[in-house]
C-alpha cells in the first residue's frame, strides 16, 4: 500500500525537512521551504535518477568517439557564440531568465530558423498563442512541429511520434509526472521532469532545451538541484524597459564560460548585435563633463561603455550616492579615496554615476573611469575626446592594472579612441593607441585637470625620530 508523509522540500537547494521553518537549514534560503506530500512507495522520489549516460567499457582516452559531441550551428550568430558553436546533439540545455524576458521569442525563432525537424513543447501558451507569435517572428515551416501539452509521458509520446531533432519544452515548472503526487512546480517535480528528459536527450541523440523561470534573486525557481543535471545552464539577462539582453552560459560541459551573447529586443523579435561598443557609444556626446568611456571586458568580450556622472551640490546633511549598473558599496569608496588622495571633495553634495546603455559592470577596471567621470562632473570640465580609461584603484589611491589590458584597447582603437590612461604595471603596446601609463588617481587627475589644487603633502613620518 502506498504511504504518503507531508515534508517541506527547499526550493533553492533540494534538501528536504520534517518542520517548518523560516529558513532552510542546508542552505540558509529564507522563505524557501514548500510543503509537499512525499510518496514513499515511489523508488523515483527516494533514489536520484540516474545520469542517462550510456555506459562504455573502459578503454584509452584517445579511443573515445568525439564525433557524437561536435556542435551542430544554431543559426543564430550570439547563441552560437556563447554556446562555443552550437547545441551538441544529446545534450540538455536550461535557459533561465525572469518572465518576460525574451526566452519563448529566442527559443522560437531558434527552431523557425532550425534546418532540422524541430519540436516546441508549450506547456504555458496554448498552441493559437504560439502560432500567431511565430507568424510575427517569420518561425512558421513545415518542419517546426508545435503541441502544447503540461504531461511528461505525453511530451515523451509526442518526441516519440515527432522524431525531431531538436526539442524546446517552455517550461519545465510547467510540466509535470503524472506518476509522481507532488505539484507542478515543486522540486520533485521539477526535478524528475528534467532527469527523465536528460536520460531521454541522451538515449536518442537530441538536443533539448528547458526553459527555466527565475526568482528576483536571480537564482531558477524549482531548483539550483536542476543546474547539476544539464549539461549546459544559460542564463538571459536585461533590463526589461531596455532593449539590449545579454546572453551568458553559467555552466557549459562543452566548452567555456567566458563568452557573452548580446541580442536588442525589437517588433519582429531578437536581433543579434555583433558590434555592442558601437551600440553603446552611439548616443554620446562630447565634451559633456561627467562623462568618461570605459574600455570594459565582460566574459572573454570587450565592451566599450560610458560612464556619466553627475553631481549636485546642495549642503544636504545626508547627501545621495546612486549608482546605476555599478556596484553601489563600491561609490562611497571611490568618492573617499577621491577625497583623500585627491583633494576633491563632495561633503554635501549628491553624486549620480550611471553606465549608459542598460549593462551591469562587475569590472574592477571600471574604478578609474568612475572617479574621473565624478572629478569632472564636480569641476565641470570635460575630459578629452579621444581618451579611455581602465585601472582598478585602492585605498592608498594607487592604480592597479586589470585583466586582458591589450584587448580593451584594441577595441577601443577599433572605435576611433587613440590615447588610454592605464596602470604603470600595464606594459602593453596597441596599435593605433597612445599608451599613457600611470601609477596613482592623484597622477591622472594632475594629467587631465592639472590647475586643480592638489591637497597639501603629508609630510613622512621620519623613522629616526620615533
Ligand atoms: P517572451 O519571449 O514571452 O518572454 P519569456 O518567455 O522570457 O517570458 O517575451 C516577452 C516580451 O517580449 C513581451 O513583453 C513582448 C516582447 N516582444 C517584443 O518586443 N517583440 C517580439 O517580437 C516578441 C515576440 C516579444
Ligand atoms: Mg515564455
Amino acid at each position: 500500500m502506498a504511504k504518503f508523509r507531508l515534508i517541506y522540500r527547499c526550493s533553492e537547494c533540494g534538501a528536504n525537512e520534517a518542520k517548518w521553518s523560516g529558513r532552510c537549514s542546508s542552505c540558509g534560503a529564507w522563505n524557501a521551504l514548500q510543503e509537499e506530500v512525499e510518496d514513499l512507495g515511489d523508488k523515483r522520489v527516494m533514489a536520484p535518477a540516474a545520469s542517462g549516460v550510456r555506459s562504455l567499457p573502459a578503454m584509452p582516452i584517445d579511443e573515445v568517439d568525439t564525433s557524437t559531441s561536435t556542435p551542430v550551428p544554431t543559426g543564430i550568430s550570439e547563441l552560437d557564440r556563447v554556446l562555443g558553436g552550437g547545441l551538441v546533439p544529446g545534450s540538455v540545455t536550461l535557459l533561465g531568465g525572469e518572465p518576460g524576458i525574451g526566452k519563448s521569442t529566442l527559443l522560437l525563432q531558434l527552431l523557425g530558423g532550425h534546418s532540422a525537424r524541430t519540436l516546441y513543447v508549450s506547456a504555458e501558451e496554448s498552441a493559437q498563442q504560439v502560432r500567431s507569435r511565430a507568424e510575427r517572428l517569420h518561425a512558421v515551416r513545415p518542419s517546426l512541429w508545435l503541441v502544447a501539452e503540461t504531461s511528461l509521458t505525453a511530451i515523451v509520446e509526442a518526441i516519440d511520434l515527432v522524431k525531431p531533432d531538436l526539442v524546446v519544452i517552455d517550461s519545465i515548472q510547467a510540466i509535470s509526472d503524472p506518476d509522481i503526487s507532488s505539484a507542478p512546480g515543486s522540486v520533485t517535480q521539477v526535478r524528475d521532469c528534467a532527469h527523465r528528459l536528460v536520460q531521454e536527450a541522451k538515449q536518442r541523440t537530441i538536443s533539448i532545451v528547458l526553459v527555466g523561470h527565475v526568482t528576483k534573486e536571480g537564482s531558477l525557481a524549482g531548483p539550483r538541484v536542476l543546474e547539476h543535471v544539464v549539461d549546459t545552464v544559460l542564463s538571459f539577462e536585461g533590463e526589461r524597459h531596455h532593449a539590449l539582453r545579454l546572453l551568458r552560459a553559467v555552466k557549459h560541459r562543452y566548452g567555456t564560460t567566458n563568452e557573452l551573447g548580446l541580442f536588442e529586443m525589437e517588433e519582429t523579435g531578437l536581433k543579434p548585435v555583433p558590434d555592442p561598443s558601437r551600440l553603446f557609444l552611439a548616443d554620446r556626446r562630447n565634451g559633456v563633463p561627467g562623462s568618461v568611456v570605459l574600455p570594459s571586458l565582460d566574459g572573454q568580450r570587450p565592451l566599450l561603455v560610458e560612464i556619466q556622472a553627475l553631481v549636485v551640490s546642495g549642503n544636504v546633511p545626508m547627501p545621495r550616492r546612486v549608482a546605476q549598473g555599478f556596484d553601489q558599496t563600491r561609490l562611497p569608496l571611490l568618492l573617499a579615496v577621491l577625497a583623500q588622495r585627491a583633494g576633491f571633495s563632495f561633503a554635501g553634495a549628491d553624486v549620480y554615476v550611471s553606465v549608459v546603455g542598460g549593462v551591469r559592470l562587475n569590472d574592477p577596471g571600471a574604478d578609474l573611469a568612475v572617479c574621473l567621470a565624478a572629478a569632472s562632473a564636480l569641476i565641470q570640465r570635460p575630459l578629452p575626446d579621444g581618451l579611455v580609461v581602465c585601472g582598478e584603484v585602492g585605498l592608498g589611491g594607487e592604480l592597479r592594472q586589470v585583466a586582458q589590458t591589450p584587448r580593451r584597447l584594441a577595441e577601443a582603437a577599433r572605435l576611433g579612441f587613440d590615447t588610454a590612461l592605464v596602470a604603470a604595471t600595464a606594459n602593453h603596446r596597441v596599435e593605433g593607441m597612445r599608451v599613457k601609463r600611470i601609477s596613482s588617481l592623484s597622477e591622472a587627475i594632475e594629467l587631465l585637470m592639472p590647475s586643480e589644487r592638489m591637497p597639501e603633502r603629508v609630510a613622512r613620518p621620519n623613522l629616526a625620530a620615533i
